[in-house]
């Protein structure tokens, strides 16, 4: 089959990571005889440099004519002056929104390989674990009302959070569809203790936890959920949360993996087109060295073939290929943990994956 992948390469390290994804998807391809088309669009600070706005129009155009999108990352220290709404960042939601990508996908697992390298003690990750975070992505406080006003006490800033039944509903559904795909746990996090979009999120996730009878649903308090992340992490199968909790939240499970440059990350909508991105950042401090680990991105890669074309062998080739490269004791730089060994460039392990595959 031939796909049409849009290369959204970014700011940092973007560029290196990117191009490693695309040797292996290349390799791939040659293998199970694909034929994938990539073309790449400004995203971020360059496309600010470029063209004076993070997220360029073509950009967008680009995204939406192809079957899927691989991302790097965006932003870095120049562009820190930038006015809040031509931020490098604003791009990324920008172009979730543009595409509908309402729903976040963030794995969090912990590698066996890898278990020196998380900062959590022994006895917690003694049996390891394997955490899907459902992040609802183009709403709630990122996307609502906000500004500067008067108010009690002179100038004051505000953001608002909305969240209609529908969105809420269709972000629940996809949480509950993807824990009937593994071990039937779901946990919803929110602050409805407090909150009247929690409240509501809570009625409607309660709702659709009748449709699924055989999933074990629980609710939970965020700041609840913060301290059982890393009191027992392996309690979690999938969780499912707002935009701001599933970004707070994700950033913390994947740091217990020890292995954030390992990450991966899938976001979806409507349709098979997605948009699939390491879920670590840009790293501007060692851009343009080859030390960037590369195996978030070329698991993003594996993710889009998966999510997005369906081809699901073909991922499990280069999800196989990732921990074989790790059982043989290959590491870059930031997933030494206490090994000893010489830590391989982006390059170097780059073409390991590649040699398995
Ligand atoms: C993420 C990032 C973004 C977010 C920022 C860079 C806008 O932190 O993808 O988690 O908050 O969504
Ligand atoms: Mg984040």
């Amino acid at each position: 089959m031939e796909y049409n992948i849009a290369l959204l390469r970014g700011d940092g390290i973007g560029p290196e990571i990117v191009d490693s994804a695309v040797k292996v998807l290349e390799k791939t391809a040659a293998k199970f005889g694909h034929k994938f088309n990539f073309k790449p669009y400004l995203i971020g600070g360059c496309a600010i440099d470029k063209t004076g706005v993070p997220l360029p129009q073509e950009t967008i155009d680009g995204c939406l004519a192809s079957d899927s999108v691989l991302l790097g990352a965006v932003g870095g220290p120049q562009w820190d002056d930038q006015p809040g709404d031509n931020r490098p960042e604003k791009a990324l939601l920008g172009i979730r929104s543009a595409l509908g990508l309402y729903m976040n996908l963030r794995p969090a697992k912990l590698y066996p390989a890898l278990r020196s390298a998380s900062p959590l003690k022994d006895e917690i990750v003694a049996n390891g674990f394997d955490i899907l975070i459902v992040r609802e992505l183009i709403g709630g406080i990122y996307f609502g009302e906000r500004g500067i006003r008067q108010g009690r006490c002179g100038e004051e800033a505000f953001d608002t959070e909305s969240y209609s039944p529908m969105e809420i509903e269709r972000i629940g559904r996809a949480a509950f569809e993807a824990a009937m795909k593994r071990r039937k746990r779901l946990c919803s996090i929110d602050k409805a203790n407090v909150l009247e979009t929690s409240r509501l999120w809570r009625r409607i996730m309660h709702g659709l936890s009748e449709e699924y009878p055989e999933v074990e649903y629980s609710d939970m308090f965020v700041d609840n959920a913060a301290m059982q992340l890393i009191r027992d992490p392996d309690q979690f199968d999938v969780i499912v949360t707002s935009n701001m909790f599933g970004d707070i939240l994700s950033d913390e499970a994947s740091q217990i993996t020890g292995s954030i440059g390992m990450l991966p990350s899938a976001s979806l909508g409507a349709s098979t087109r997605g948009l699939f991105e390491p879920i670590h950042g840009s790293a501007p401090d060692i851009a343009g060295q080859n030390k960037a680990d590369p195996l978030a991105t070329i698991l993003s890669g594996a993710m889009m073939l998966r999510y997005s074309f369906g081809l699901s062998s073909e991922a499990d080739c280069i999800e196989n290929a990732v921990n074989s490269v790790l059982d043989a004791g290959h590491r870059t730089a930031d997933i030494l943990g206490t090994s000893s060994n010489t830590p391989l460039s982006c390059t170097e392990i780059t073409n390991k994956v590649i040699e398995v595959i």
